[in-house]
């Protein structure tokens, strides 16, 4: 794919559905009595595989575009998959469909394709272990495959060292099928997708701010589970056996896809641009404030918080850009939007600190290390940290050869990249981006040719 820059930003575009939510509407959809009807539903190919896995145990799924309807059976309606389960490129899919799959009364494996069989999976299996599950690595390397003897499960606490939303998620499904409750303590909050679905389906699920033992009396903050008091840290409990109700759920638009064109936008001159329908879940918002931060106009219109996830409409102005120093427990919500803001870091004045985000480095591909090797390639001063980046920006960028590194963000990253670059981009791999958001280009060379 050979990108150069052509024109201002102008027009509106209608973001393709959350991946996360797309994914959790399907798992639910499933485990639920009674259909679920998804709208705007993400046709990128990992939500594909999420679908395939559960047809495979037997769910009926009538999928026509965006629009999906799960018929599901009801929390113990799976049946045993006769092969392995392909999750194709999505950990997500591994790591959520594993906490269901060991609380089943049947045996499993579950696999993707090369990159997924590097991605740790410890992460998920020692938490899983705790609650009584035999979860295997078949290799013995801690990844994929991962051969999953379906058992009864022990409701127990796991303090994660981690803030995931996949840990977290996959613990918390184990704990639908365990004995008594099942608590997640993690260091952040990650984004909150499945608490507010399950919720939404009908479970018991409990959500808090731990403040330690001494702070424990400020009852609106605590949360009422006592084998999580003494912990400090956001904590989420979930009550077993619940009767999950099949639902509707209009999926709003990815915050993650709409990112490469909040960065488009504001990097090119004389762009305005309106992104209509995008997820603004606080827990998942981190990009907006950082580019607020770095100066930018960024308006939301028509804000929705009607439903269990809030929305709104995007109004995005090209911007002047300065550094800025992100870390803390702002990562969590804007952690797959890193590599797209390091691309912006590039082009602003000064010198941008990314710190706290090691996980970066265990994700479709190591994004500090990649993002480092293309930045340098279209002429920016970067330095990769064990946990993030140093960037200075504000130079004159030039086109380059990109390796995708066959990650889909990183792709879309050096497109956006491409229209503010001197000279051609040639990103290679660049149909990777199916992943997430398979009419990427076409709706990146629509938005441009707009006057
Ligand atoms: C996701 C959680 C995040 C994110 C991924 C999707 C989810 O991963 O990077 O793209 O849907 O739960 P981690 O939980 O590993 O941070």
């Amino acid at each position: 794919m050979i990108i150069k820059y052509t024109a201002p930003l102008r027009g509106e575009l209608s973001i393709p559905g959350d991946k996360s939510i797309s994914h959790r509407s399907v798992m639910f959809g499933a485990l639920a009595d009674g259909t679920t009807e998804v709208t705007n539903f993400l046709t990128g190919a990992d939500c594909l595989s999420t679908i395939s896995c559960f047809r495979q145990m037997g769910i009926k799924i009538e999928q026509k575009d965006t629009h999906v309807l799960v018929h599901g059976k009801g929390l113990h309606g799976l049946k045993a998959p006769s092969e392995i389960l392909d999750a194709g490129n999505s950990g997500t899919t591994v790591r959520l469909l594993s906490g269901i799959l060991a609380g089943q009364n049947f045996d499993s494996v579950i696999t993707g394709d090369e990159t997924i069989q590097k991605r740790p999976m410890k992460r998920i299996m020692t938490p899983l272990a705790g609650m009584g599950a035999d979860v295997t690595s078949v290799r013995g390397n801690g990844c994929a495959p991962l051969q999953i003897h379906g058992k009864k499960l022990h409701g127990a606490h796991y303090d994660s060292p981690v803030a995931s939303a996949q840990v977290k998620s996959c613990i918390l499904l184990a704990g639908l099928y365990a004995d008594g409750i099942t608590s997640v303590t993690e260091p952040a909050v990650s984004r909150n997708h499945s608490e507010l679905m399950l919720r939404y389906f009908g479970a018991d699920v409990k959500t808090g701010m731990n403040m330690g033992a001494a702070t424990n009396s400020r009852s609106e903050l605590s949360i009422s589970h006592p084998a999580c008091a003494d912990k400090t840290g956001f904590t989420v409990s979930v009550s077993p056996e619940p009767k999950l109700t099949g639902q509707k759920i209009s999926v709003p638009g990815d915050i993650s896809s709409a990112a490469y064109f909040i960065a488009a936008a504001l990097l090119v001159p004389g762009s305005e641009l309106l992104l209509k329908n995008v997820g603004i879940n606080p827990t998942r918002d981190g990009m907006l404030r950082v580019c607020r931060d770095m100066g930018a106009d960024i308006t939301p219109l028509n804000e929705d918080h009607s439903g269990a996830e809030p929305c709104a409409d995007l109004l995005v102005r090209s911007s002047h850009l300065k550094a800025v120093e992100i870390g803390g427990d702002i990562i969590p919500t804007l952690i797959d939007e890193l590599p797209v803001l390091a691309v912006l870091a590039a082009f602003a004045d000064g010198t941008t600190v990314i710190r706290d985000a090691a996980e970066l480095r265990v994700k479709e591909s190591d994004r500090i290390a990649v993002m480092a090797e293309n930045l340098s390639r279209i002429g920016c001063p970067v330095e990769a940290t064990e946990d993030g980046m140093i960037i200075t920006g504000g130079r004159p960028l030039h086109g380059a050869v990109i390796d995708s590194h066959m990650d889909h963000r990183i792709a879309m990253s050096f497109a956006v990249a491409a229209l503010a670059c001197r000279g051609e981009m040639d990103i290679q791999g660049a149909e990777i981006v199916n992943i997430s958001y398979p009419g990427f280009y076409d709706d990146l060379a629509a938005v441009c040719r707009k006057v």
